[in-house]
C-alpha cells in the first residue's frame, strides 16, 4: 500500500499491472462503507493493466478528516492523487459511493475523464427520506461504531451469502468517523442527472440484477441519458458485480472502456 499527501490529506492506494499499459491508466473508486479491498478478487481479470485502487478519505487506510466534507471533495482528492502521479486523464470507475464520486469528477474535471464506469450506481440524488436515515445512521454509528453497519450491511451487500463475512470484515476495519463523514457527504451529493447527456468519453454501466440496494432502473435511466453507453445487467448479481462475477465485470469495463 502506497500513501502520498494530496490535496491535504494522507491518501493510501494500491497500483496494479504495469505504467504504460493500456490506453490510459484505470481508477477504481470503491463503495461504502468499504475500501480498496473491494477490487482485489476482479485484479486478477486486469492483467498488466494500469490500476490504482485508492482509499477515499476517512475509508480503508487513508486519513479521517475532520468536520463535513463532501463528495466533491473526495473528487478532489482523487483528481490531486492523478496530478501527484502525474497521470493527466484516466479511466474512474466507480462502484456506488465511488460511482457518486466519478460522478462529481465528471462534473468538475470532465477534461479529465479518458472513460466513465459506473457500477451499481446512481445519477439520482437522496430522497427526504433516504437523507434522515442517514443522519439517523450517523448518530447510531457515533455510539456503536463500525459493528452496527457491519452487521446491518454486510448481508445486503451480495447476493453471494459466502461473500458476507468478507463484507463484514472490511466493514468492521472502517473508521467509524469516516463511515460518518461519507454517509453525511452522500445525504447531501446534488443530482448529477443533468451532466450525462454531455459525456463525451466512452460509458460502462453494470448492475447486478440481485441488487438490494440500489436497483437496476437506476443504471437503465442513466443508459437512457447516455447514448454512447454500454449497460451490462448481471442475473444473480447483487450490489457487489466485482466480488460476485469479477470475470463478467472486468469484461464489462474493459470491452467498453479500452
Ligand atoms: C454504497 O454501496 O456505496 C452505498 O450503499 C451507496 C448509498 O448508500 O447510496
Amino acid at each position: 500500500m502506497q500513501k502520498l499527501t494530496v490535496n491535504g490529506i494522507q491518501m493510501a492506494f494500491e497500483r496494479w499491472g504495469t505504467a504504460g499499459v493500456g490506453r490510459a491508466p484505470i481508477v477504481l473508486l470503491h463503495g461504502f462503507p468499504l475500501s480498496h479491498v473491494l477490487w482485489r478478487v476482479m485484479m486478477a481479470e486486469m492483467g498488466e493493466l494500469d490500476v490504482i485502487t485508492p482509499d477515499l478519505r476517512g475509508c480503508g487506510e487513508s486519513a479521517v478528516v475532520d468536520g463535513a466534507y463532501s463528495i466533491a471533495d473526495m473528487a478532489d482528492d482523487v483528481i490531486a492523487l492523478l496530478d501527484a502521479l502525474m497521470i493527466e486523464k484516466a479511466i474512474i470507475v466507480g462502484h456506488s459511493m465511488g460511482g457518486y464520486v466519478a460522478l462529481a469528477i465528471a462534473r468538475k474535471y470532465k477534461e479529465r475523464i479518458a472513460g466513465l464506469g459506473l457500477v451499481s450506481t446512481q445519477a439520482l440524488a437522496d430522497t427526504p427520506e433516504r437523507k434522515a436515515a442517514r443522519y439517523a445512521t450517523v448518530d447510531q454509528v457515533a455510539v456503536q461504531g463500525s459493528v452496527l453497519l457491519a452487521n446491518s450491511m454486510a448481508p445486503n451487500l451480495s447476493a453471494d451469502p459466502q461473500q458476507g463475512t468478507v463484507l463484514w470484515e472490511m466493514i468492521l476495519r472502517q473508521p467509524a468517523a469516516g463511515l460518518m463523514g461519507a454517509l453525511a457527504a452522500m445525504a447531501e451529493r446534488p443530482a448529477a442527472t443533468d451532466l450525462l447527456p454531455n459525456f463525451k468519453f466512452p460509458v460502462a454501466i453494470v448492475h447486478g440484477l440481485a441488487d438490494a440496494l440500489i436497483p437496476v432502473e437506476r443504471s437503465r435511466e442513466m443508459k437512457a441519458l447516455i447514448p454512447q453507453a454500454v449497460l451490462t445487467e448481471l442475473a444473480d448479481v447483487g450490489h457487489c458485480p466485482m466480488l460476485e462475477a469479477p470475470v463478467e465485470t472486468a469484461n464489462a469495463l474493459k470491452g467498453a472502456l479500452l
